[in-house]
């Protein structure tokens, strides 16, 4: 069966475009004291996550299991730009909330040290997990927060994350191409998206719980997003994010959110 093909010219516009972005200014003026501490020690293990990822984009140039992998990594290459912007964002986040940002942690590590023994597709599912990780906890934390920059600049990080969503769902969606494919693809990516929530709820439980967020919204709100970008790869959802109209699939997600 021949790959689905798509068209990775129009996402390197649209990560050509948003590369435009300039960087906000750290926000002095805003009285971020009723924040909880443990958000900004939350933050700054995101920020590290945030911070890797370059050598995918060496694999996908390598690749075999792409059609065009020149302008496949060069989207890549955008994409882990646009990671760092939010490495960046979430720097000055834990600098505004009075907090220090890390050089190591055992959760993030964990994802770099697995990310590196993959190959291309594995490593993509991984970052596919990272952000439904991400967009899921950014939203819950931006929710409780009073009208700020730090909570602009989370929505901002969300609206990015469901972009990079759809833009590895499809090439994941590219790479089924039998039924014992997408079997597999399913089998797995359910594994790795229950072991990355159970990872991140224990490692962030102090911040889950001093900001209210709730542990079984929580986790129902994760799995609502994870069963979205399983339907996005496998075909049974359309794709409406990145190129198109973030909204549209915004909403997808709000509804999903809403009936679990
Ligand atoms: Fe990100
Ligand atoms: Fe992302």
């Amino acid at each position: 069966m021949a790959r689905n093909s798509t068209n990775w010219n129009r996402w390197f516009a649209f990560f050509d475009e948003r590369a435009k972005r300039p960087m906000p200014r750290l926000d002095t003026t805003t009285d971020y004291s009723a924040v909880p501490a443990s958000l900004a020690r939350s933050l700054a293990v995101f920020q590290l996550g945030e911070s890797g990822g370059g050598t995918v984009v060496a694999q996908a140039r390598q690749s075999r299991h792409v059609d065009e992998p020149a302008i496949y990594a060069d989207c890549l290459e955008r994409f882990v730009a646009e990671e760092h912007r939010h490495a960046d964002l979430l720097a000055m986040c834990v600098r505004m909330l009075g907090g220090d940002l890390l050089r190591r942690n055992w959760t993030a590590g964990l994802f770099v040290f697995g990310r590196r023994l993959m190959g291309l597709r594995l490593k993509v599912l991984v970052l596919l997990a990272a952000e439904v990780v991400g967009i899921c906890y950014y939203m819950a934390i931006a929710a409780k927060l009073p009208p700020s920059p730090l909570r602009q600049w989370l929505s901002q990080i969300v609206d990015d994350e469901r972009a990079h969503l759809e833009f590895h769902s499809a090439f994941l969606r590219s790479q089924i191409t039998s039924p014992w494919r997408r079997r597999l693809f399913v089998v797995v990516w359910r594994l790795v998206m229950t072991a990355a929530g159970v990872v991140v709820m224990l490692d962030h439980r102090r911040t889950i719980r001093d900001l209210g967020l709730g542990r079984l919204l929580l986790w129902d709100r994760w799995m609502a997003i994870a069963d979205l970008a399983e339907k996005l790869v496998v075909g049974t959802a359309s794709p409406r994010v990145g190129p198109e109209a973030n909204s549209a699939w915004g909403r997808d997600v709000d509804s999903a959110v809403a009936g679990h």
